[in-house]
């Protein structure tokens, strides 16, 4: 199965005066659906650092998924996206246009996490809102497809079968 690796971008978390309920979250889910949670880090929202981690997932420890959760809004130290701009060879938009279409549903405010999606190498690196509610909604909605897409990026499959 496929590996992932966790940043939790938090100033706070970082500094252990918040518990990062959003990392455990996305731990459930990705083990739920089989995959290996190789690496999980909580980092203070600084651009060098989310971006350096990013790298050494990918380059390093050549990790499938990178999932990352906060940083996506107008807070002035929100810097996720672009740490996370900085470092993919290719964009992926469908993926956080579905999160957001879907999230719509639940709350407006969905509009207002600038998260991005990309492609480094051979790596996938999803940017999540920060809270544990909005983590959940977003990464139901999108995992089946995150698996299409990461089989078609690994080569397990070519075929995409018509439903
Ligand atoms: N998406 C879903 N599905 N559910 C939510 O509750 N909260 C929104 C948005 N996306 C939310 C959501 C809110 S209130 C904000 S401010 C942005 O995500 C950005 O969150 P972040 O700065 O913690 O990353």
């Amino acid at each position: 199965m496929f590996s992932v690796g966790i940043i939790t971008a938090s100033d706070k978390g970082s500094k252990g005066q918040r518990v990062d309920e959003s990392g455990t979250v996305i731990q459930e889910i990705v083990k739920q659906k089989g995959y290996t949670v190789k690496r999980y880090v909580v980092l203070p929202d600084d651009y060098e650092q989310l971006s350096q981690e990013m790298i050494y997932m990918s380059d390093v420890l050549n990790i499938d998924l990178i999932l990352t959760t906060g940083g996506t809004g107008f807070s002035e130290r929100d810097i996720t996206p672009e740490a996370t701009k900085a470092v993919i060879d290719r964009e992926v938009p469908g993926i956080p246009e579905a999160i957001r279409f879907y999230s719509f549903s639940i709350t407006p405010r969905a509009m207002l996490s600038r998260g991005i999606c990309g492609i480094r190498k051979k790596t996938l690196i999803l940017n999540l809102p920060g809270s544990p509610k909005a983590v959940k909604e977003s990464l139901e909605y999108v995992m089946d497809s995150i698996q299409h897409g990461l089989e078609i990026l690994l080569g397990k499959t070519i075929e995409c079968a018509r439903k």
